[in-house]
C-alpha cells in the first residue's frame, strides 16, 4: 500500500526547514549505504552527526506524532531519526530494496524507545519520504515504487509525505534541472504484516468517517459503531507487537 498524506508540514514549518537547509553543508549520500547501494546512489545528504539533522529530524517527528492519518497507516513502534537528502545535477538513486534492519544511533533521541535486550535496532517495515521541494522546482526526481500492483511514480507537493513498504523495489529518477530536497526515514510498525496493517487502516478510517460530525449516522446505529470500534481494537490487540 502506498499512502499519500497531504499537508504534513504547514507553510511556516516548511519555510523554516527550507531556509535552514539552504545554508546547510551536504555530504556524499553514499556514506550511509553498503557497497551495492553505493553503486547506484548519487545524491547528497546532511551528515549523520550534523546537529541540524537532529534538530530538523526531531521537528519532523514531532509534527508526525500529531497526525492521526499517519498513526492510523503506520502504527509506528520505532522510528529511525529522519535524514535529509538533495538530488541535483543528474543525481539519482537506482533500483534497490532498503536494508531490513538498521541500527539506532547510540545517542539518538529514539534510542529511548528500544526495549531492554533489544537495544538499538529498527526493522524497516515502512519507508517514508517527506517532500520539501515543490514539483515545479525540479525536473525528474520521481520516486518510482514497484509494489504488488506494478510501478507507481510519486512526485508530491512540498510538505506532503508518502509511505510505502520497505520491502518494495524502488528508485529515484535522475534530477535533470533544479534540486529535489526531501526528508526520509524508516518505521518499524507495531503490525509487521502489510495486509494486516492495510485492513486495520481501512477499518480505522471507515470508523472515523462514520463517527464524523455530519456523517448522518442514525442514532440506533450507535451500538453497531461501538461494535466496529471494538473489533478494530481487538484485531490490533491480536496483531500488535510492542
Ligand atoms: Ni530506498
Amino acid at each position: 500500500m502506498l499512502l499519500h498524506i497531504p499537508g504534513v508540514l504547514d507553510r511556516d514549518q516548511l519555510a523554516r526547514i527550507r531556509s535552514a537547509l539552504d545554508g546547510a553543508e551536504w555530504v556524499d549520500g553514499r556514506q550511509t549505504v553498503g557497497a551495492q547501494g553505493a553503486q547506484v546512489k548519487r545524491n547528497l545528504q546532511l551528515a549523520e552527526d550534523s546537529p541540524l539533522r537532529r534538530e530538523l529530524g526531531a521537528m519532523v517527528l514531532a509534527v508526525l506524532a500529531r497526525n492521526p492519518l499517519y498513526f492510523a497507516a503506520a502504527l509506528p513502534l520505532r522510528t529511525l531519526p529522519p535524514r535529509f537528502n538533495r538530488y541535483e545535477g543528474g543525481g539519482t538513486y537506482g533500483a534497490h530494496v532498503d536494508g531490513a534492519v538498521m541500527a539506532l544511533p547510540p545517542d539518538g533521541a529514539d534510542a529511548a524507545h528500544a526495549l531492554p535486550g533489544q537495544a538499538g535496532y529498527v526493522r524497516s517495515d515502512l519507508s517514508c519520504t517527506l517532500f520539501l521541494s515543490e514539483p515545479e522546482e525540479y525536473d525528474g526526481g520521481g520516486l518510482v515504487v514497484d509494489d504488488t500492483y506494478g510501478e507507481h511514480e510519486v512526485k508530491l507537493p512540498a510538505g506532503d509525505l508518502i509511505l510505502y513498504p520497505s520491502s518494495s523495489l524502488h528508485r529515484v529518477e535522475p534530477v535533470t534541472r533544479g534540486a529535489r530536497i526531501a526528508s526520509f526515514f524508516w518505521i518499524q510498525s507495531m503490525v509487521r504484516d502489510l495486509e494486516k496493517r492495510r485492513l486495520l487502516y481501512q477499518l480505522d478510517t471507515s470508523i472515523q468517517a462514520l463517527s464524523a460530525p455530519g456523517a448522518g449516522l442514525p442514532s440506533d446505529s450507535r451500538d453497531a459503531l461501538v461494535g466496529l470500534t471494538g473489533i478494530y481494537h481487538n484485531l490490533l490487540r491480536r496483531w500488535a507487537e510492542t
